[in-house]
């Protein structure tokens, strides 16, 4: 795994969108799956800069939904996908019905990871995911434990994620319970991977996904095995002990 260390804000943004910019230039046509939430908003704005000056060329890009609340349809303010299509796909001009989602509010949501699954594999599986890390060292929604084969699927919130995802949107709509997540198992057979990490509140977890077991206790922690992974952390996520370059 490798790692990068930058300081919070700017610094941590830019070095993100220019990593993932690069790997676009060398596949263009790559199935991407990005996290949504707090840490890659910089990042993807920036990337969005590139495309506006015509530094990131995207018309063969494919995007893939990594996660989203079960129940939840696009039009909902609380909606992942609504927010991945406002912040990054439409600004990089991927068209929706370009993109391969996990339906939340289908009848049968089992159903809806299944067709996923066969979705993004007969699309070559995952080139680049960027993924967030959850305070309980969660990726997408696939919270502990969740082992190397845990597949797409509907799962319980925990506690943790869903304090988190309380801070998405403003107004009193309550936060789901259960969210439809990729599984570890397409996750860890992405081809390259940036694990993004910002602020002192995941320090602890940061530590223990690049220094404690590797275990499905810390999904995250799965990923360093994986060739193929960089984690970019800024100064403040930053655990005293570990080495950058
Ligand atoms: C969201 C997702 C989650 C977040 C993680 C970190 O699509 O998959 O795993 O990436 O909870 O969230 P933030 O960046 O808001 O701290």
């Amino acid at each position: 795994m490798e790692l990068i260390r930058t300081q919070p804000g700017e610094e941590f943004a830019r070095t993100g969108a220019s990593l993932i910019a690069q790997w676009l230039r060398d596949r263009p046509d790559a199935l991407l799956v990005p996290a949504i939430g707090r840490t890659p908003t910089g990042i993807y704005s920036h990337l969005v800069d590139l495309h506006r000056a015509s530094m990131l060329d995207t018309r063969r890009l494919r995007v893939a939904q990594l996660d989203e609340y079960l129940g939840v349809g696009v039009e909902d303010p609380r909606s992942l996908i609504g927010w991945l299509l406002r912040d990054l796909c439409d600004p990089l001009g991927v068209e929706p019905e370009g993109t391969i989602r996990l339906d939340a509010t289908a009848d049968d949501p089992s159903k809806s990871c299944r067709a996923y699954e066969d979705a993004v594999k007969e699309a070559g599986g995952i080139d680049i995911a960027i993924l967030g890390l959850g305070r309980n060292g969660h990726i997408g929604f696939n919270e502990p434990p969740s082992g190397p084969d845990a597949r797409t699927r509907v799962v319980d919130l925990s506690l943790s994620s869903r304090r988190t995802s309380r801070g998405y949107w403003t107004g009193s709509l309550p936060v789901p319970s259960h969210a439809l997540t990729a599984g570890m198992d397409l996750l860890l057979g992405a081809r390259r991977t940036l694990v993004v990490v910002s602020g002192a509140d995941k320090k602890a977890i940061l530590r223990r996904t690049l220094h404690g077991p590797q275990s499905p206790d810390v999904p995250a922690s799965l990923l360093r095995s994986n060739p193929g992974v960089t984690l970019l952390a800024d100064e403040q996520a930053w655990p005293d002990t570990s080495t950058s370059r």
